[in-house]
């Protein structure tokens, strides 16, 4: 079923799911798992060695984190249902379906999690003394739960990218244990504690004002802990593309070769082994607890990290084009089946809300209902992957063309979905766009039916 057209104005679609996505996995990942785990840790070595100085280290450095867990985390959580489902509704209403019990589950856990966070932080100092270890075990107790949503949440993730057996059995079981699942959750755990560490050092670096030598003492232990994690991030994201199928794994690379990499493939061996060499180093600096230095190289190591991080999420967000999911959704949200019918039988013929939106719709809106369905979801009308650029110096005739070949052109394309008809009709609204012979009244909005179009 098609829903009525909106686009978020300029930056498109993806941009916008993944900026608010992105901030979420650094929050949800690194603070809430790992820099949670890291308090805890600190709580614990106080209680077992009596040192007051780990204890008074946690406890300063759990405020600022609740408030960016119940704040932050939790918003931008929510905003990526807001978003998706303000913009593409029928990928998250499959999804909702395919795995409500996942997700029906993981509301819950994530109900708890506020509990335990909150239960954690105001109790810290009545659970004082023969109630200590229970307070340990509370905070240990929310790394487990944010696992268990990580561990949720993946298994949606990783059908997306390998929904293997699922478009022909429906088995909810093996869609949700998917061959990329385990992989993908050992890579969330692992960047979940590099972080968590990272974010600590960074804590005490510049804002714990703990005794010289205490200081001293926490940096390298925590980047003792980070050292593991780090590998842990090569290994299970070596072992995760090795999961996936080979003609995704060929779109790996112009995933990537983005940015100024596009331009020059040596920036991105500089970037990648430059920031291996600055986390070598901040390790270093911290082992030798040289405090000073690892201040200078914190900030940038923090920054390698969570650029990886979003990489990474690009590229699985990425590679599975032209699919959504694969076996049953395009990038455009149209479902396999669907395109076979939208072939036939045309695609307007069956948009049961714009032919009551616009019953008597010129050619021009028919064209731009048929672009929005079709190409709307990753191209932009003046803004970002703009169509007009795309089409550059076309004739209406090539547009057709090309029309009959996206998928080819590009592989992360999907076909274009309708009747020969509604190609030509589309060719027709494209020419006359690229041209500019089309007065829209905002450059990402197509007409509406109250509108009129504009011939
Ligand atoms: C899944 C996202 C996605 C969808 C859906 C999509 N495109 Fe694209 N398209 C892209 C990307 C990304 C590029 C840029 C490729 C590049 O820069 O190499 C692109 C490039 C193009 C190009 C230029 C290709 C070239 O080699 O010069 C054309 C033409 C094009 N798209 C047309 C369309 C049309 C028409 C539709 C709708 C039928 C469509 N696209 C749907 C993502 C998409």
């Amino acid at each position: 079923m098609q829903f009525p057209y909106f686009q978020f104005p300029v930056i498109g679609d993806p941009l916008i799911i993944e900026l608010d996505a992105v901030l979420h996995v650094f929050i949800s990942h690194g603070v809430a798992i790992g820099m949670v785990f890291m308090i805890v840790l600190a709580e614990y070595l106080g209680y077992k060695r009596k040192a007051e100085a780990w204890e008074r280290l946690a406890w300063e450095a759990i405020k600022p984190t609740v408030i960016i867990i119940t704040g932050i985390g939790a918003v931008t959580g929510v905003g990526i249902w807001f978003i998706t489902a303000g913009l593409v509704p029928p990928a998250i209403g499959s999804m909702l379906r395919v795995f409500f019990w996942p997700w029906f589950i993981e509301w819950n856990v994530f109900f708890w999690e506020v509990v335990v966070i909150l239960v954690y932080y105001f109790t810290w100092h009545r659970w004082q003394g023969a109630r200590k270890a229970s307070h340990v075990h509370l905070g240990f107790g929310y790394v487990a739960l944010g696992s268990l949503s990580a561990f949720l949440i993946t298994g949606i993730l990783a059908f997306m990218l390998t929904s293997d057996g699922w478009p022909h059995n429906r088995s909810l079981w093996l869609a949700f244990f998917n061959p990329s699942f385990l992989s993908q959750l050992c890579w969330r755990l692992s960047i979940a504690l590099a972080m968590g560490a990272l974010f600590i050092i960074l804590y005490i670096s510049f804002f714990h004002d703990g005794a010289k030598a205490f200081r001293q003492q926490a940096v390298s232990y925590y980047a003792m802990i980070l050292i593991l994690p780090l590998i842990g991030m090569i290994a299970t994201g070596w072992w995760w593309f090795d999961t996936i199928p080979p003609g995704f794994k060929a779109h790996a690379k112009p995933s990537i070769l983005i940015w100024v990499f596009a331009e020059n493939i040596r920036w991105f061996w500089v970037f990648h082994i430059g920031g291996g060499i600055i986390l070598g180093l901040l390790i270093l600096a911290a082992l030798i607890r040289n405090v000073p230095a690892a201040r200078v190289l914190i900030i940038p190591s923090t920054l390698v990290v969570l650029f990886a991080v979003a990489e990474y999420e690009r590229v699985r967000e990425f590679i599975r084009g032209p699919y959504l999911m694969p076996g049953y959704m395009y990038a455009n949200e149209i479902m396999l089946t669907e395109h076979e019918l939208f072939t036939k039988e045309g695609m307007l013929p069956n948009a049961y809300w714009f032919k009551r939106m616009a019953p008597t719709a010129t050619l021009e809106q028919e064209g731009a209902f048929l672009f929005a369905q079709n190409c709307g979801t990753c191209h932009t009308i003046g803004g970002k992957n703009d169509i007009r650029d795309r089409f550059a110096g076309r004739t209406e005739r090539g547009i057709y063309v090309i029309l009959g070949r996206t998928e080819q052109m590009v592989p992360w394309m999907p076909p274009f979905s309708g009747t020969d008809e509604e190609r030509s009709k589309m060719s027709h609204f494209l020419d006359q766009l690229v041209a500019h012979k089309l007065e829209l009244e905002e450059p990402s909005r197509y007409p509406s039916a109250e509108q009129g179009g504009t011939d």
